[in-house]
C-alpha cells in the first residue's frame, strides 16, 4: 500500500470514494489507526482535552504537539500525519512559519491552523516552502470564548456565506485539505461541492468527501458524547473491529446518519 499524501487523498475525491481520519497521540493507537487503513491520522490539540484534563484546547504548546507527532510519527507506515498547530502559534506568518517547521520535524505530513480569510498569507507561504496545510472552519475550539461556548455554526445565511467564502480563500492560498466542524449538513454538503479539495467532516452531515472523529470519543471512553459520535465499540469485540467498523461506515456512507447532523 502506498503511503497517503495530499495527492491520494485529491485522487480518492476525484473518484468520488470517502476517506477516514482519526485522531492519535500515541505510538500504541497510532499503530492501530495505521494498520486498519484510515488515511489520515489527526494529532489534534484536542489532546490537551483528552489527555491533559484541560476544559478546553488552549493550554497546549507547540512542544506538547511535537512531542506527541514524534510518538505517532513512529508507529505510522502509510497513514498521513497531520499535526495541529495550537492556540496562538500562528498569530503571525513568521510565528506560522516556525510552528509549523517545528512539527514538520517531528513526523508531520501536513499541518492543521484554525481560521479563514486571515490566513490566507500564511497558507501561502508555507505551502510555498513545502508545508501542506489543512485549514478548519465551523466551530474552531481555539476560539471557544469569542463564540461563547462549543456552539455549532453557520446556522443562519451570512456566517454559512461567510463559511464558504473563507473556505475558497484558503483552497486558493493553497491548502490541500479542510476540516469543517458542527456546521448543517447542508452547509457540509454545499462546501465540499464549492471546493476542488477535500473537505473533512466533524459532525458536518454525510456529504463531506471525509470523516474525522476523534478516537477516544469513537471507541465510547469520552465522559460526555456530542451528538455527531457514535460509539463503535458497541457491537465490536476489540479496538480494531470498532476502527474497522468506523472505516467501513464512512466509506459506503452509513456514518453519519441523520441522527448525527446538525440541520
Ligand atoms: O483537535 C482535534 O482533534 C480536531 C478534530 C476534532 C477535528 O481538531
Amino acid at each position: 500500500m502506498a503511503a497517503h499524501s495530499a495527492q491520494t487523498l485529491l485522487q480518492i475525491k476525484q473518484e468520488g470514494k470517502k476517506f477516514c481520519c482519526l485522531t492519535a497521540y500515541d505510538s500504541t493507537f497510532a499503530g492501530l489507526v495505521d494498520e486498519a487503513g484510515i488515511e489520515t491520522l489527526l494529532v489534534g490539540d484536542s489532546l490537551g482535552m483528552v489527555l491533559q484534563g484541560h476544559k478546553d484546547t488552549l493550554p497546549v504548546t507547540v512542544d506538547d504537539m511535537a512531542y506527541h507527532i514524534r510518538c505517532v510519527a513512529r508507529a505510522v507506515k502509510n497513514t498521513l500525519v497531520i499535526g495541529d498547530l495550537p492556540f496562538q502559534s500562528y498569530a503571525t506568518t513568521e510565528q506560522a512559519l516556525k510552528s509549523s517547521a517545528q512539527l514538520m520535524r517531528a513526523g508531520s505530513g501536513m499541518v492543521k491552523l484554525e481560521g479563514g480569510e486571515w490566513l490566507s498569507e500564511s497558507v501561502h507561504s508555507l505551502t510555498e516552502r513545502g508545508m501542506p496545510v489543512c485549514g478548519h472552519l465551523g466551530l474552531t475550539p481555539q476560539s471557544v470564548n469569542a463564540f461563547g461556548g462549543f456552539k455549532v455554526q453557520g446556522r443562519d445565511q451570512s456566517s454559512a456565506d461567510k463559511l464558504i467564502a473563507d473556505a475558497i480563500i484558503l483552497e486558493q492560498a493553497g491548502a490541500s485539505l479542510l476540516v469543517v466542524e458542527c456546521i448543517p449538513r447542508e452547509l457540509g454538503d454545499k462546501v465540499s461541492r464549492a471546493l476542488s479539495i477535500p473537505v473533512i467532516g466533524i459532525g458536518a452531515g454525510p456529504d463531506t468527501d471525509a470523516q474525522v472523529l476523534v478516537l477516544h470519543d469513537m471507541l465510547g471512553l469520552g465522559s460526555h458524547s456530542p451528538r455527531f459520535v457514535r460509539d463503535f465499540m458497541q457491537g465490536a469485540d476489540s479496538i480494531q473491529a470498532a476502527i474497522a467498523a468506523y472505516a467501513e461506515a464512512v466509506r459506503n456512507g452509513s456514518f453519519p446518519a441523520q441522527e448525527h447532523c446538525f440541520s
